[in-house]
């Protein structure tokens, strides 16, 4: 038993914020957050909510992949910002796409969170627990952003990607009653895992929860938002990253000279360049959505897996490495043959 990514989607805010735009409400300019960050501009949510960004995104992909969303047994969101409590944006996402037979539910790993999130619909999967897997990675992190604080909030965006990903017989046929969408055979399909965390590390980047507030004690409902030491969550980045990425390579048997795209979560231009540089990889084989996205979190991975699937960059038998890091502090890599 093998899976695989049949279909991709992704959906961005309607308004897109130069950092030009930024610098006109801030002590900021676009010189200081591209040159640092290779940010130019973001999408930043007005009418959109996780979910509906979810939903446009979960939609294309189950489009792409030409399967109804009836289809779907397992659909997993990934994100820290949904928009209730409960339900989870996940349950949200069923409903509004009419995934009716779907076990739904979130996952929150940060800017891992597609990578956890699309490891866990591969286990299921792997196991015949559930055929076919909607992984969606959504994000408004606008709405828990200092808009005060220059350091954090030029960052990041908002916006959703998804992934169809369903399980394949050992010759790359689907079981009976599986519907269309890839039943080549010999599809390698996603070939290895490799995750973390390190929960000690933490408050380098968090943002806190509710208080206790109860009849026994009073804290103010106020807000919180990300605080972030950005220098140690870079200092994580760069030696986490590639160590991760040689794990899963070495897991899955396959040489980093062999991978035509290294697929990494967009948080910084500079983190991905070191990457690059320590797995002695050709920075062309790095593509970028930062620069239009900024960080999405958890739907940077998923939006530009999708841009590239859209672009036609992805071509059967390609082998990609896709990895994310961030928040939790948490890390996961994978090798997919497409
Ligand atoms: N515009 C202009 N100046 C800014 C600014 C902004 N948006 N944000 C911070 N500055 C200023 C600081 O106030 C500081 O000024 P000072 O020297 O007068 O005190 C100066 O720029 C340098 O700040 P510093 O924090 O040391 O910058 P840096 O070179 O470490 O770059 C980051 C900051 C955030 C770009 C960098 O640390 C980084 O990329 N870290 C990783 C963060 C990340 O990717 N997080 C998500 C991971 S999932």
């Amino acid at each position: 038993m093998t899976t695989r990514i049949i279909g991709t989607g992704s959906s961005l805010p309607k308004q897109t914020v130069t950092n030009d735009d930024l610098s006109k409400i801030m002590d900021t300019s676009d010189e200081w957050i591209s040159s640092r960050t290779g940010i130019r501009e973001r999408h930043l949510a007005k009418e959109e909510t996780t979910a509906s960004l979810s939903v446009e995104a979960a939609g294309k992909a189950l489009q792409n992949a030409g399967i109804r969303a009836e289809e779907v047994d397992l659909l997993i969101v990934a994100t820290i910002t949904g928009d209730y409590v409960t339900p989870s944006t996940a349950c949200e996402v069923q409903a509004g796409l009419g995934a009716s037979r779907a076990v739904a539910f979130d996952i929150n790993a940060a800017c891992s969170g597609f990578m956890f999130a699309l490891h866990t619909a591969h286990a299921y999967l792997q196991t015949g627990i559930y055929r076919t897997a909607l992984v969606v990675g959504a994000e408004t992190l606008s709405k828990i952003m200092d808009w005060s604080d220059r350091s954090t909030c030029v960052l990041f965006g908002d916006g959703a990607g998804a992934a169809v990903v369903r399980a394949f017989g050992e010759d790359g046929t689907e079981k009976e009653g599986m519907g269309k969408g890839g039943s080549e055979k010999g599809c390698g399909g996603l070939l290895a895992f490799e995750q973390g965390s390190d929960g000690f590390r933490g408050k380098v980047l968090a943002c806190e929860g509710r208080k206790n507030h109860n009849p026994l004690v009073q804290n103010p409902l106020v807000p919180s938002y990300v605080g972030m030491d950005g220098q140690e969550v870079y200092k994580f980045a760069v030696s986490t990253v590639p160590a991760s990425i040689l794990r899963v390579l070495d897991r899955a048997g396959v040489d980093a000279g062999e991978i035509k795209y290294f697929v990494l979560h967009q948080a910084n231009i500079r983190i991905i360049q070191s990457v690059a540089k320590r797995l002695k990889a050709d920075v062309g084989k790095f593509p970028l959505s930062l620069d239009h996205c900024g960080n999405v979190s958890a739907a940077s991975v998923p939006i530009l897996l999708d841009e590239m699937n859209q672009k036609g960059m992805l071509e059967k038998g390609d082998k990609i490495v896709m990895s994310g890091f961030g928040g939790g502090l948490t890390w996961a890599s994978a090798v997919i043959e497409w």
